[in-house]
């Protein structure tokens, strides 16, 4: 469902970081680099994506300042992702940063957990409360083809490094991809279930102009459908604002859905994304984004990264609108760009 403008609503210039329909942002996704060692097929083309060059790319102590300036309007969760933010030099750091932050409660990162068995203790000693894995396949031959040449076993490492980290829950998420891994459902599931402190997802695929903008997904009810026929599933009441729903099944596995193309939640939507070069992206689906990074170059002062920030807030979409039939309009740009 799309939410409608709130009549009369005006820009506030103090308080929580409303849009005109009245929602209020919480809760910010930065993207700290746009590279990764994996090439996964819903998240990149194949080849003819350049890097962004190094001096595009916000430094560290530019991250940790947009964050307090963030936080100071209400943002009390950070999420830290890429590409894959374990890449970037210094990562720990940067968790140490904004963990320090006033009025940042949460902060996690999404990784695809290639390096995290070397990483995740250090990660967690900064400041890390929680991680999502990317995961879409316990197969390793499919595993390679889906990210074009990664390791599962590493990944399966890093989960049980994070997990003897105490970074719990690990949430795992599986894009579903219809007839590439929609077959791997019960695997996983199985899997997961035998591995305590873990938490399973299912995103619906989404049709991106960088990944082809194809329509693969799997409707959740689908999916709901046939893990049913094994299981049962009790609903979970919705924790945190998040877009997922969630049930427990009989096994004790929780499972989540994340259907943002049949099963619409831009009414509640309360993210906001820092891309690696600086730029917010107020709503998944737009690349609206003036340059934040260009404002802190030129020397604005907190009051003027502010106000920018309000008006672009305020100035967000009500969502997007690809759906099951009719128009299927895709995403702009590219998601090793966006982060998730
Ligand atoms: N559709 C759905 N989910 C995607 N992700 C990346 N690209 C897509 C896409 N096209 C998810 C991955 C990753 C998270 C950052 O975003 O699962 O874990
Ligand atoms: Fe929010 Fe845009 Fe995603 Fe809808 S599509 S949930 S408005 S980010």
């Amino acid at each position: 469902m799309l939410p409608a403008p709130i009549p009369g609503l005006e820009q506030p210039a103090s308080g929580p970081l409303v849009d005109r329909f009245g929602r209020a942002h919480t809760y910010l996704r930065v993207s700290v680099t746009d590279r990764c060692n994996y090439r996964c097929t819903y998240c990149m083309p194949a080849v003819g994506l350049d890097w962004l060059p190094r001096a595009q790319v916000l430094s560290y102590e530019e991250v940790a300042r947009l964050v307090r300036v963030f936080a100071s309007m209400g943002v009390s969760r950070v999420r830290l992702t890429g590409g894959e933010p374990t890449l970037r030099r210094g990562i720990v750091d940067l968790v140490g940063m904004i963990a320090r932050t006033p009025g940042v409660t949460d902060l996690s990162m999404t990784t695809n957990g290639h390096a995290l068995a070397a990483r995740a203790n250090d990660l967690a000693a900064a400041g890390l409360t929680r991680l999502n894995v990317s995961l879409d396949t316990l197969d390793p031959e499919r595993f390679a083809a889906i990210t074009r040449g990664g390791n599962v076993a590493a990944v399966l490492a890093g989960i049980d490094a994070a997990l003897e980290a105490g970074l719990q829950p690990v949430k795992i998420n599986c894009v579903v991809i219809a007839g590439q891994n929609d077959g791997d459902l019960h695997a996983m599931v199985d899997h997961f279930a035998g591995r305590p402190g873990t938490q399973l997802r299912f995103i619906e695929y989404m049709p991106f102009e960088g990944n082809g903008g194809q329509k693969q997904h799997v409707p959740a009810a689908e999916l709901r459908r046939r893990l049913a026929e094994r299981h049962t599933l009790t609903p979970i009441e919705r924790q945190g604002g998040g877009p997922s729903r969630d049930v427990r099944l009989d096994n004790g596995l929780v499972v989540g859905f994340i259907s943002p193309i049949t099963e619409h939640f831009c009414d509640a939507c309360n993210r906001l994304r820092l891309q690696a070069d600086g730029s917010l992206r107020t709503c998944l689906s737009r690349d609206d984004a003036p340059n934040l990074r260009d404002l802190l170059r030129g020397g604005a002062d907190d009051a003027a990264l502010e106000a920018a920030i309000r008006a672009q807030v305020f100035g967000k979409v009500a969502g997007h609108e690809a759906h099951v039939d009719g128009d299927f309009r895709v995403f702009e740009g590219v998601m090793t760009r966006v982060g998730g």
